[in-house]
């Protein structure tokens, strides 16, 4: 009996490892199952590197050794700490750290084997797009850690200078290689880093959603490039691994993107080159009062309801009240109330971030609607109680000229009674005026979210 090749065993362990992957993203997509698919996934990835240690010719075994334990501890410490309404930052910043290792990878490979026709090509594609991922997840983050405006910062002549940027570095790329002088490499990343902060500049807040996604797959498609780069190394078979996984997270992301692109009903053209959400506001003042309304006779008003629909938003995971609002679906069902839950994909600051948040305190699924199935309830809806949510319900949304023009929203300005709860006065995410609060069957419900939902609860209690 003859042993098989260690090559041969890592191999089939990378086959496995792909397919605990891809079972970990088809587990992703429900919310029922989707810590499971995260478990499936993070142990295929330990599953691969671990195997990768043991591949023949591989060195540096102190240095790689050390980097898997700095950048292991880093994200774990930080994956502990972050707070769910800061995840999208998170999330941006770890793509933007694939997208750089991606360059950093494709730039060992470019300084050693520039004259390797094959190699370098597939390496500069890798460093390109790698690099424009980190620099614009570096903005992103920026941006929704509110560390620089998240409104859109517009460059005059942005667009010629963007590209005049983005050719100029390629055409570094193309020099190098063609005079075989890796000198040339430094300004082809200098200025490819540039053009990634140049593209995610100008765009606005409210499209961060679909940004994070596209640079989440820009990283995938730039680690699958430097795979096939790798492939004809030393370690080549590690390669092919980095090619499944790259495009794996490539087409996952690429997916992810059009759909929040179709969330906010935007192209994904229009996200990145039009500066939307940089006009000003053009509906005027608006008009009306905002009308307060205690908890008590916001109970009364629902415990009368024979359909109640419940909005959650930002505000809500901001004051985890998710459990307070549960305690109040299953008090109003007790007396007889339906009770639905509507779902904007964008509510709160990430993707299935409502979703997760409800699922945590056993929201039943059945429970969630999305967009397109409950506007059409909203007419026949007693009270649409509306929780730390903004933007999701603007009307603003169907104003020509409104910086979220075109964003499809959740219509509860067209419910019978509108209860808002928020603590003042402050705007959505987007920075705009919410006329929905001054509407005539709006009342506002002011405090945090999780204590106004409370004496909600206890009111209802009173009353049984
Ligand atoms: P927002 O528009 O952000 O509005 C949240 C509202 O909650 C604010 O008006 C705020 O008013 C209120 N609030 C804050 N803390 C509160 C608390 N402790 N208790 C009660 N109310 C509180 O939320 P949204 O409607 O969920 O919209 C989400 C926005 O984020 C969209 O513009 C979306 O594009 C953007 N975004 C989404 C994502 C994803 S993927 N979901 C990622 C990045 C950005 P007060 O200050 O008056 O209380």
């Amino acid at each position: 009996m003859t042993l098989p090749d260690i090559q041969d065993v890592i191999n089939a362990i990378y086959v496995v490892a792909v397919l605990v992957f891809i079972l970990g993203l088809r587990a992703m997509s429900s919310p029922a199952t989707a810590r499971r698919g995260i478990l499936y996934a993070g142990v295929a990835m330990l599953l691969a590197v671990l195997v990768t240690f043991f591949s023949p010719g591989l060195s540096n075994f102190a240095l790689i050794a050390l980097g898997v334990i700095v950048g292991g501890l880093g994200g774990f410490y930080w994956a502990r700490v972050v707070k769910m309404t800061a995840m999208p930052q998170m999330v941006a910043m770890f793509n933007g750290m694939g997208g750089g290792s991606a360059a950093a990878i494709a730039a060992v490979e470019l300084l050693g084997n520039l004259s390797d026709p094959a190699t370098s090509g597939l390496s500069m594609a890798g460093a390109i797009i790698g690099s424009i991922s980190i620099a614009g997840s570096v903005i992103a983050f920026l941006k929704l850690q509110g560390w620089i405006t998240s409104k859109p910062i517009v460059l005059p002549g942005r667009q010629v200078v963007n590209m005049a940027v983005l050719v100029l570095g390629v055409a570094f790329g193309g020099y190098a290689l063609y005079l075989l002088n890796t000198f040339w490499l430094l300004p082809f990343f200098v200025l490819l880093l540039l053009y990634g902060i140049l593209l995610t500049l100008p765009i606005g807040g409210a499209d961060m959603p679909v940004v994070i996604s596209l640079f989440n797959a820009l990283t995938g498609i730039a680690v699958g490039l430097d795979g096939f780069a790798l492939v004809n190394g030393p370690l080549g078979d590690a390669g092919y691994a980095m090619v499944i996984a790259g495009v794996l997270v490539g087409a996952a992301g690429s997916l992810l993107t059009v759909l929040m692109a179709r969330a906010m009903n935007r192209s994904i053209s229009n996200v990145f080159f039009s500066a939307f959400g940089a006009t000003e506001e053009t509906g005027g003042p608006v008009q009306g009062q905002l009308k307060p309304i205690d908890a008590a006779d916001a109970a009364v008003m629902m415990a009368y309801a024979s359909q109640v629909v419940i909005v959650p938003g930002y505000g809500l995971a901001v004051a985890q009240g998710q459990q307070k609002v549960k305690e109040l679906a299953d008090l109003l069902e007790s007396k007889g109330v339906t009770v639905k839950f509507a779902i904007h994909p964008v509510a709160g600051r990430m993707p299935g971030h409502m979703n997760v948040l409800l699922a945590e305190v056993g929201v039943a699924y059945d429970k969630l609607y999305d967009r397109d199935e409950i506007n059409a309830e909203f007419p026949a809806t007693d009270v649409a109680l509306v929780i730390g949510a903004n933007d999701v319900v603007n009307p603003a949304a169907h104003r020509p000229g409104s910086p979220l023009q075109g964003m499809p929203i959740l219509d509860v300005e067209q419910a019978k009674n509108v209860i808002v709860i928020k603590r003042g006065q402050g705007k959505g995410f987007a920075g705009i005026e919410n006329d929905l609060f001054y509407r005539d069957n709006c009342r506002m419900l002011y405090g945090d979210a999780q204590q106004a939902v409370g004496a909600l609860v206890s009111e209802l209690k009173k009353a049984s």
